[in-house]
C-alpha cells in the first residue's frame, strides 16, 4: 500500500494549519512525500509525522515557483490564509488579494493530477439550509468574497485538473494552547472539562465536518487518475445548532450537559453569523472510494475526540 502511495508522487500542501496539518498528515500516513509550506513553521512539527515543511509566502509568485521546482508536486493542495473571518472583514482587500494571488501562481502549474482548493460554506448567505453545488452563491461578508474570488480564478485558469472542494465548519483536537483561535468543538471542550459554562446559540445552524474526515475525502480526490468533479460540497451528515452540537460534546466528555446555556444567536459573538454555514452535496457520493469514507456525525465524533481533551 504505501509503495503504491509513494508511487503517486510528492504532494504539496499550502497552508500548514488546523486543516492543512491534518491533510498532510494523513497522506504522510498513506505513504506520500508530503511537504507543507507556510510563512511560519507549525506548531505542530510535520516531521513527527513523516512530511517535511518548507518556508512559503504564497502571495510571492517567484517563491511559489521556486518551491513548486524544488518538490517536483504531482498534486497540489491550497489550504491556507487568511482564514480568520474577522480580520478578513477588517481587510477586504488584502484577504481578497492574497487569496487571488496564491490562486494564480498554482493555477498556473502544469502537468498535475490535480489541483485541489479548499474553500468555505461563507460563499452562501446562509438562506438555504442545504445549499448543493448547483446553488447560486452569494457571499455575505469579506472572507466569503475573497474565497468566492479565488474558487473562479482557479476553475478559469487552472491548466491542470482542479478541484474546488467546500467544506463547512471542521472540528478536531487542538491544545488549548495552540496560540490561535479554537475550533467550536475544541473551544467547548477545553471549557467543559474544566467544569465552566458554555454560551451557544440554539438558532444558528450548521453541518460540521470531521478534520480527519476532510482528510481522508481530500486524499481520495488526489489519486491519480479519478473522476472527480471541479466543485464538491463537504459536509457533515447531520444538521446541528451550535447549542445542540455542544450538548453532544457535553455528554461524550461525561459532564452534565446542562452546562451549556442556550442563547439567541442575535445576543453573543454569533450575531454577524447568518442562521445557517451548512453545507450538502448531489455530488459527494459518487466520488470512487467515497463508500470507504463513512463521514461521522456529531455524536460519533465527540465520542472519538472526548479521551484526547480528557486528557490533561
Ligand atoms: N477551519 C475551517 O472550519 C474551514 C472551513 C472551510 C474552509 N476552510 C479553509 O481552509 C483553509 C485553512 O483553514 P484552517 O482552519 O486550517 O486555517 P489556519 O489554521 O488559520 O491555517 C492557515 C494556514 O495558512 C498559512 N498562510 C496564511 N497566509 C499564507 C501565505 N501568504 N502563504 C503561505 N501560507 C499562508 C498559515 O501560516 P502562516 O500564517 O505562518 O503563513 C497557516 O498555516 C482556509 O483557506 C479556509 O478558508 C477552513
Amino acid at each position: 500500500m504505501s509503495g503504491e502511495a509513494a508511487g503517486e508522487g510528492p504532494v504539496l500542501v499550502v497552508g500548514s494549519g488546523f486543516v492543512g496539518s491534518e491533510i498532510a498528515r494523513r497522506l504522510a500516513g498513506a505513504g506520500r512525500a508530503v511537504t507543507l509550506a507556510s510563512r511560519g513553521r507549525p506548531g505542530r512539527p510535520p516531521e513527527a509525522y513523516g512530511a517535511r515543511w518548507t518556508s512559503l509566502d504564497a502571495t510571492d509568485p517567484a517563491a511559489c515557483a521556486e518551491v513548486v521546482a524544488g518538490v517536483g508536486p504531482r498534486a497540489v493542495v491550497l489550504v491556507h490564509g487568511p482564514s480568520d473571518v474577522t480580520w478578513c472583514e477588517a481587510h477586504p482587500a488584502e484577504a481578497a488579494e492574497a487569496h487571488a494571488a496564491a490562486t494564480a501562481s498554482f493555477a498556473a502549474l502544469p502537468g498535475l493530477d490535480r489541483l485541489v482548493m479548499i474553500s468555505t460554506d461563507n460563499v452562501f448567505d446562509g438562506a438555504s439550509a442545504h445549499p448543493v453545488e448547483e446553488t447560486p452563491t452569494a457571499p455575505a461578508n469579506a472572507y466569503g468574497r475573497a474565497k468566492r474570488r479565488a474558487e473562479e480564478l482557479l476553475l478559469a485558469r487552472a491548466v491542470s485538473p482542479a478541484t474546488v472542494l467546500r467544506v463547512s465548519l471542521v472540528y478536531g483536537h487542538e491544545p488549548a494552547d495552540g496560540g490561535k483561535w479554537l475550533n467550536f468543538f475544541a473551544s467547548c471542550a477545553h471549557r467543559l472539562v474544566r467544569g465552566e459554562p458554555v454560551e451557544a446559540p440554539d438558532d444558528q445552524w450548521t453541518t460540521p465536518v470531521l478534520v480527519d474526515d476532510v482528510a481522508a475525502v481530500t486524499a481520495l480526490l488526489l489519486r491519480p487518475g479519478a473522476a472527480v468533479p471541479e466543485l464538491l460540497h463537504l459536509g457533515g451528515p447531520e444538521r446541528v445548532s451550535r447549542a445542540g452540537w455542544a450538548r453532544e460534546v457535553a455528554r461524550a466528555l461525561g459532564v452534565p450537559p446542562e452546562l451549556v446555556r442556550p442563547v439567541p444567536r442575535a445576543s453573543g459573538r454569533y450575531a454577524s453569523r447568518p442562521e445557517n454555514t451548512c453545507l450538502a452535496s448531489t455530488r459527494l457520493a459518487a466520488v470512487p472510494g467515497m463508500g470507504a469514507v463513512p463521514l461521522r456525525g456529531v455524536a460519533a465524533g465527540a465520542a472519538a475526540l472526548a479521551p484526547a481533551f480528557r486528557t490533561p
